[in-house]
């Protein structure tokens, strides 16, 4: 059994200063597994169901979504926690919304490693806060992570440059599509995902599999797989995208305008981790598995994903994935489904499973 990935080491030293409420939590993929129980109650804002379900049976405020700090409604925080991230106009944002909730004199910790560009993001963030003065806790390095703070004097200066974050928009890469930065693969179709396509397409036209009935993206992302097979289908289909995060499922949503309004009509689109909270039988599913989660590689994340297929896939239905050939995904279906490598190509496998 593979294990998840380790516990970010920086949210640690991060939560040292969470304190007292009221105090604010912008969590991504970097805070899978934490232990929220271990730290006093805060609001967390969070674009991952896993980590926002986490927090909420922990006993915090939660809001699930994708980093949208209006519905807080001017309220105002003592302290902003950020793991810097991974996508440099997620962490701009991250930044700037912050400290627009911080009350006067309000903190906000940020903390990562320097490859994370912690250091940059400091300085940037120094600026906008309004220039040295601000600045309460210097850069302390810890190990190989770095730490500081910096305060609200009511002095803010232009804010990062995210790029819009929130907006979504149609990258050269992926022409005709809605996407985003904080999705996977956002600028472009991924290219494991559209040998997976073309292969499908290939074994409905050949008749060695029947029309779906039912289909399931699952990890969906802006939605390229599922609003793809759907859109060829000669007569709309019950279908459920998935993914764990919500800046996938807006995308995904978008997406669906592709698509006839009955197809659309006959979508739908769950947030949940690794399709758990789905029980119905699939004849059909597709998936181009995670396998990092936040900065580290996350073997764990391929098994589930697999065991959730061998839970909702038909018998008689037939599941496709596309994996980096690093990937071990025979050793992750063995005893769970039958599986058979299709097509090598380009560093990828596509995979067929089955009951
Ligand atoms: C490799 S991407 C594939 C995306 C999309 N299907 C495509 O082909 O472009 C994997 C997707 O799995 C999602 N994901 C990661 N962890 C997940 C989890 N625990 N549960 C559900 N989805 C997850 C990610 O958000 C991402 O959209």
């Amino acid at each position: 059994m593979a294990r998840p990935a380790p516990l970010d080491p920086a949210l640690a030293l991060l939560v040292n200063h969470s304190g007292e409420p009221p105090c604010l939590i912008a969590a991504d993929e970097n805070w899978a597994g934490f232990d929220w129980r271990s730290i006093a109650a805060a609001t967390v804002v969070s674009n991952r169901h896993d980590i926002a379900s986490a927090a909420s049976r922990g006993g915090h405020r939660v809001l699930f979504n994708d980093f949208d700090f209006s519905a807080l409604d001017g309220e105002r925080f003592e302290r902003a926690l950020l793991r810097v991230s991974k996508e440099r106009p997620l962490c701009h944002h991250l930044i700037n919304s912050l400290a627009a909730t911080l009350a006067e004199g309000g903190r906000l910790w940020l903390c990562g490693g320097k490859q994370d560009g912690i250091k940059t993001y400091f300085k940037q963030a120094t600026g906008h806060f309004g220039g040295s003065h601000s600045v309460v806790a210097p850069l302390k390095k810890h190990a190989a992570l770095y730490l500081g703070a910096l305060a609200n004097s009511g002095r803010t200066a232009a804010p990062l440059d995210a790029q819009h974050y929130p907006q979504l928009r149609s990258p050269a890469g992926a022409p005709g599509w809605q996407s985003k930065p904080g999705i996977f693969g956002w600028q472009k179709i991924d290219r494991g995902s559209e040998l997976l396509i073309n292969h499908w397409r290939q074994l409905l036209a050949s008749g060695e599999l029947a029309a779906p009935q039912r289909l399931l993206d699952l990890g969906c992302g802006y939605g390229y797989l599922g609003v793809t097979a759907l859109a060829g289908l000669a007569a709309p289909i019950a279908a459920t995208l998935t993914d764990n995060s919500a800046t996938a499922l807006l995308a995904a949503r978008a997406n669906l305008g592709q698509l006839s309004a009955a197809q659309q009509a006959a979508v739908t689109l769950v947030a949940a981790d690794a399709a758990d909270s789905l029980s119905e039988p699939f004849d059909t599913i597709l998936c181009n598995p995670p396998f990092h989660q936040g900065f580290a590689v996350d073997g764990g994340l391929t098994e589930r994903f697999v065991a959730a297929t061998a839970r909702l896939l038909s018998r008689g239905g037939t599941a496709l994935f596309v994996v980096n050939e690093f990937v071990p995904l025979e050793r992750a279906a063995a005893g769970r489904l039958k599986c058979a490598a299709m097509q090598r190509a380009e560093g990828f496998v596509l995979f067929q499973l089955w009951q």
